[in-house]
């Protein structure tokens, strides 16, 4: 089978990302412009400058991906884009180009659901370490900014299923992580100074109870898009993380925190790029144990129920992807409770965690081989489901 070199697009949320993967194993260009710095002062992302934003460097990002390639654009055997889930107008920005380039250059063109994209993740960065032994099914953990999901996933002869064994009934593992962050003054995306700054505080210091980290299902199946309701005969392995959130609001409150927040906060606004030293300095130690705490709690959590569902689905392989998957202390637990019950655990790399378009150029190669190709029609889909 020839190699074939795809270009991947991806603008579902706030990086504007482009990348040529060689069939579905090998990074030969990633390129990924981040726009954290401008949402940062709003405290999320704001979908009307995200669509902007990513207007403003689509071309330029495309280009320096194929120029760090080596490649031309008529050297490409395919363009691939995410059609979905995300925020609708970010999305065409990247499919109105993607279509673009597809019809003046005559190339193949292929949508792919930005989930499967941090699946592949995983499955790219195996192959490019010549890891071909790994056992299906796999089931998939992709925990990010806005989902919580577990995936079964499985190779066909043409292609790939998933199947949708669980979800957050509420908001997802990285969306707590950042509200908690913002209500402690610990800046936007919350995540990583969370990561950071957990090893400095007592994570036994605050004690979460089981129920405070469910919580009622009041989006219920809405986040599954299109998805088709599951069947009632397979166990399900839910998530919640917006209790934990309130229980932290709560702790913050009954502990008379709010001053030393309001401090920290206007110490970081007056500092340009605050380190983890600035933000050490402005933490005293009940903080640090609440941070702590809290990260404790979510990891147990996303730990449990996911080695739960492995053992309930008789899985022989783990993946966790998506952004949280960059958290230390959960890439730690999950490594060492998988080795435990003998399951493996893979994660891609840091760069490869976080959105980016490797990951949507390795997920379209299956479909590629399977001339499974976009109709110039296609729309993008802010609640496109996976399956
Ligand atoms: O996958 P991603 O880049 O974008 C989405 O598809 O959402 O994930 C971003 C999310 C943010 O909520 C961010 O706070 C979280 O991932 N995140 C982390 C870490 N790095 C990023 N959460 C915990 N620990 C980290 N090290
Ligand atoms: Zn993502």
């Amino acid at each position: 089978m020839p190699d074939a070199y795809i270009l991947g697009i991806e603008t579902s949320c706030d990086e504007t990302a482009a990348a040529v993967v060689r069939s579905g194993e090998q990074v030969i260009s990633n390129v990924v412009a981040s726009q954290i710095a401008m949402h940062q002062p709003y405290g999320g992302v704001v979908p009307e400058l995200a669509s902007r934003e990513h207007l403003r460097a689509i071309v330029p990002v495309v280009r320096k991906a194929l120029y760090e390639a080596k490649h031309s654009y008529t050297s490409l055997d395919a363009i691939a884009v995410t059609q979905g889930p995300g925020l609708a107008g970010a999305l065409l920005v990247g499919i109105s180009y993607a279509k673009a380039l597809a019809f003046a250059l005559e190339k193949p063109l292929i949508a792919v659901n930005h989930l499967e994209g941090h699946i592949h993740a995983v499955l790219l960065e195996e192959r490019q370490k010549g890891n071909h032994e790994l056992q299906f099914p796999v089931l998939a953990l992709v925990v990010s900014g806005g989902h919580t999901h577990l995936y079964l996933a499985e190779q066909h002869d043409q292609g790939w299923t998933y199947e949708n064994i669980g979800h957050t009934r509420d908001d997802a593992a990285g969306e707590a992580f950042d509200k908690v962050a913002k209500l402690l003054g610990l800046g936007y995306p919350g995540g990583p100074m969370i990561d950071r700054l957990a090893p400095h505080g007592d994570p036994n210091a605050v004690k979460f109870l089981p129920s405070q980290l469910k919580h009622a299902d009041r989006r219920g199946h809405q986040r599954q898009g299109k998805a088709k309701q599951p069947d009632p005969d397979r166990p399900r392995f839910d998530f919640s993380c917006s209790g934990i959130k309130t229980a932290v609001l709560r702790h913050v409150e009954t502990h008379n925190m709010q001053l030393a927040v309001e401090l920290r906060r206007k110490a970081m606004a007056n500092t340009s790029k605050p380190s983890l030293e600035d933000y050490l300095r402005n933490c005293d130690r009940q903080t640090l144990d609440l941070v702590a705490s809290f990260q404790r709690a979510m990891v147990k959590d996303l730990v449990g129920k996911t080695l739960a569902a492995a053992r309930g689905y008789n899985v022989s392989t783990l993946f966790v992807t998506g952004g949280v998957a960059a958290n230390n202390e959960l890439r730690q637990t999950f490594e060492r409770d998988g080795a435990a019950e003998g399951l493996p655990v893979y994660f891609p790399s840091r760069s490869l965690s976080n959105d980016n378009a490797a990951m949507i150029a390795a997920a379209a190669y299956p479909k590629f081989l399977a001339k499974d190709l976009a109709p110039m029609d296609f729309s993008a889909e802010a609640s496109l489901a996976l399956r």
